[in-house]
């Protein structure tokens, strides 16, 4: 399955949403997860993300490990999103910005 780490938060580009086949993004205030039960591992939405935030499992960096068990957990509390949006007000201020994390809104 396709994880999403920190790099979207506070940013929400939601291009991604825009290419998966499955529908399988849910939408949080100010975050993106991916549906473990529900991603086909297609790799289309990698290289949608400006802010490259979205990894294969297998890949995520060892710092973000534990966005693989956020995106599994969130993913039944919020809604799917199906369709692009505008991003979040101060997206391309905060897409470079590192350890977001703390900053995460459930
Ligand atoms: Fe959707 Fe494919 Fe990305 Fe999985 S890898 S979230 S199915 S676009
Ligand atoms: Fe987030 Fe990137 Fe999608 S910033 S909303 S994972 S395009």
């Amino acid at each position: 399955t396709f994880v999403v780490t920190q790099a979207c938060i506070k940013c929400k580009y939601t291009d991604c949403v825009s290419v998966c086949p499955v529908d399988c993004f849910h939408e949080g205030p100010n975050f993106l997860v991916i549906n473990p039960e529900g991603c086909i591992d297609c790799g289309v939405c990698i290289p949608e993300c400006p802010a490259s935030a979205i990894y294969e499992e297998g890949n995520v960096p060892a710092d973000q490990q534990e966005f693989i068990e956020i995106n599994a957990r969130l993913a039944q509390l919020w809604p799917v999103i199906d369709s692009a949006k505008e991003p979040l007000e101060d997206a391309d201020a905060w897409v470079d910005i590192t350890n977001k994390k703390q900053y995460l809104e459930e």
